[in-house]
């Protein structure tokens, strides 16, 4: 494998938890890899397995989803079906040949900077040794994207697409 394998991993991180913890990992200035390109959501219980597979076929060589600790979900039991959901989503992944290493979910609250600091570096460090994903090449999708030179672009605009999408369906939080 090239030593010079920098992997595009796209991070679908819950606003309430994650995202904050990532937050905070920046503002405490603790060292981790640049190579997750975040997306928020509400929650991890948006997140449809088609982000997954069209993060894929637009480039990611890894996926990582991170929310809120079981029973800390601020929607309940959004993380809980996010669970069962990534783990029948590796499945298929696996099914299409697509090592399901390539996608993890984990859990890391507000105040856990540290902890997404090394889930980023063991996510980087097991995507470089799986090495680039071909899922891109294999995908009609991608081939267009491509063609265009824009896998990196696109994974922002899946973040914004994703993002937006979020927002419109987001339950209302109660007070
Ligand atoms: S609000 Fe964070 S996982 Fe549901």
């Amino acid at each position: 494998m090239a030593d010079d394998f920098e992997p595009k991993i796209l991070g679908i991180l819950c606003n309430w938890c994650t995202y904050a913890g990532a937050d905070l990992a920046g503002t405490s200035r603790i060292q981790y890899p640049p190579n997750v390109r975040v997306v928020r959501v509400m929650c991890t219980g948006r997140i449809d397995p088609s982000f997954v597979f069209e993060a894929f076929s637009l480039g990611a060589d890894a996926v990582l989803i991170s929310g809120c600790h079981i029973g800390d979900c601020h929607y309940i039991a959004g993380n809980y079906k996010a669970r069962r959901r990534i783990a029948l989503t590796r499945k298929v992944l696996e099914g299409y040949g697509i090592d399901p290493r390539r996608l993890k979910m984990t859990f890391v609250s507000a105040s856990e900077g540290a902890l997404w600091a090394e889930v980023v570096k063991d996510m980087v460090n097991t995507v470089k040794k799986l090495g680039p994903s071909n899922v891109q090449k294999k995908t009609n999708l991608a081939a267009g994207h491509a063609a265009a030179g824009a896998a990196d672009d696109d994974l922002a605009e899946i973040a914004k697409a994703s993002a937006g999408k979020k927002l419109e369906a987001a339950p209302v939080q109660k007070k």
